[in-house]
């Protein structure tokens, strides 16, 4: 009875698990979604300590102590943390569960040796995959969180892409060896250990800052697959599926995001990725550049009916976000139709400007991906460039010796005006010049992006 009963919340589990992460797709249901997969693991979790007839634990201290620590720290860290802190703190969790994936394999290792004849062989390379791809995402997460923290500097080998290769070659040897029976030495098993650590941070060490995103979603996705080789080695069903759910969709959102960048996947994996060097290159930007004030930039957009904001990572880092939306509806009580053209790869994380806007109440319907929004521009009045940059360079379409060619934009140059909001004329991520600053109908309107549109509240209320 009690399996029959331990089957039946595993499947409501995975139910919740799926239906969560289809509602974590729109900010509207995000929230819920979230809320529905945690209690489906919840519910997995205390079915599995209570309800599982195969393994009864003894240990119900070490069992409670440990859930009551790992979820007091945790609470506090989420209750804490600010939103331009998330993709570190996605980071350190992720690394939580590689090392959660690997310390199984370990614990499993220890069984096998001692009880032989209880697994097969194909027992013994699912456990030390699953403990090296575990130790991998731990330690490559750990130097992600602290390169964000921007406690870690991006550091690089002479010849890091044979290193990590070398290293690859050693452990993939020493599984062979072992599980063929060649090298039985138990104590191999904290060498494949520590070579896999090791590959971790060869792997993260030298790829840039503004590149961990989309290392971390890969480190997400090998978290994943490691849980599922956990579920695997226990015959549990649902860290099998909760596993393959993680490493499947971790991997999608990391070929999406690579795509959307228009990088290669296979430079990621080999550890060469988003070096600043390599994007250093492109056509020279000539011709003049014209400024415009707060006063003019507010009289302009006080006359106009249709404003499209394009937020980037200059908002983000500016923190511009709630008087972006106070701007908003100042400009809709002057009669203003006003929204938002989000780019798949604006600011520094997926999703990450409609987390911004939607912190601040921004109505989701005005939010406009790239390919419903892109039509709009040519009717557009006004354009507001807010701390954007790359996702609006022109040079992703007509230089083909540009860094970032090829990746799809914003075509803002198709409104009738456009106000670019930055510091400077410093360049955005990819390190080129943006000849949409020279554009005829541009003009730049120079400061920090929360000042200036809090001056450009300001004067649309003394107007
Ligand atoms: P960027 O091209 O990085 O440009 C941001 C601009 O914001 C900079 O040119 C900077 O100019 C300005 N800025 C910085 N602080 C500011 C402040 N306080 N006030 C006003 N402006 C400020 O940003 P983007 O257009 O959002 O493009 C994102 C880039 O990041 C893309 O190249 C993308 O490939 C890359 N990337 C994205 C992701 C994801 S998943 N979103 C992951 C990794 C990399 P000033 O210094 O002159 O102010």
């Amino acid at each position: 009875m009690k399996t029959f009963i331990l089957d039946l919340i595993y499947i409501v589990s995975a139910f919740a698990f799926i239906v969560g992460i289809k509602m974590l797709g729109k900010p509207v249901s995000a929230k819920r979604g979230n809320l529905l997969a945690a209690a489906g693991m919840t519910a997995a979790i205390f079915g599995t300590i209570f309800l599982n007839e195969s393994v009864m634990p003894t240990n119900y201290v070490w069992i409670f102590g440990a859930l009551i620590l790992g979820s007091a720290v945790g609470y506090v860290m989420a209750k804490k943390v600010q939103m331009t802190q998330m993709p570190q703190m996605v980071s350190f969790f992720n690394g939580m569960g590689g090392a959660c994936a690997a310390l199984i394999s370990i614990v499993e290792f220890d069984h096998y040796i001692h009880h032989p004849g209880t697994g097969s062989v194909a027992h013994l390379v699912i456990l030390l995959l699953g403990m090296i791809i575990g130790a991998v995402s731990f330690s490559g997460s750990m130097i992600a969180y602290g390169k964000l923290e921007e406690k870690i500097k991006d550091f690089r080998l002479p010849a890091q892409q044979v290193v990590n290769i070398l290293v690859l070659l050693v452990i993939f040897g020493l599984i062979y060896a072992f599980s063929a029976g060649i090298v039985v030495n138990p104590l191999t098993i904290y060498i494949i250990l520590g070579l896999a650590a090791a590959y971790g941070l060869l792997f993260v060490f030298p790829i840039g800052g503004a590149d961990m995103p989309v290392v971390i979603s890969l480190l997400n996705s090998f978290t994943g697959v490691a849980t599922a080789f956990g579920g695997f080695l226990y015959d549990n069903k649902v860290m099998l599926f909760g596993g393959i759910l993680v490493g499947s969709a971790g991997t999608l959102l990391t070929v999406v995001m690579c795509r959307a960048m228009n990088r290669s996947l296979a430079n990621v994996l080999i550890g060469n990725f988003g070096g600043k060097a390599a994007a250093s290159s492109g056509r020279a930007v000539t011709g003049t550049i014209k400024e415009i004030s707060a006063a003019d930039t507010a009289a302009l957009m006080k006359y106009s009916k249709n404003v499209v904001i394009v937020p980037g990572y200059g908002l983000a880092v500016a923190q511009a976000q709630h008087v972006c939306h106070e701007l908003e509806l100042s400009l809709e009580a002057e009669g203003a139709q006003v929204k938002y053209a989000i780019h798949p790869v604006a600011g520094r994380m997926p999703g990450h400007m409609n987390v911004l806007l939607a912190e601040s109440n921004v109505d989701y319907d005005k939010l406009l991906e790239m390919d419903d929004i892109n039509p709009e521009f040519k009717t557009t009045d006004v354009v507001l460039v807010v701390g954007a940059n790359d996702v609006v360079n022109p040079a992703a379409k007509n230089d083909p010796a540009s860094p970032i060619y090829g990746m799809p934009i914003l075509d803002v140059e198709d409104a009738a005006n456009v106000i670019v909001m930055k510091r400077s004329m410093r360049a955005g991520y990819a390190g080129i010049e943006n000849e949409l600053f020279f554009n005829p109908k541009t003009r730049m309107l120079f400061g920090d992006a929360k000042k200036m549109m809090q001056e450009l509240v300001n004067e649309l209320k003394n107007a």
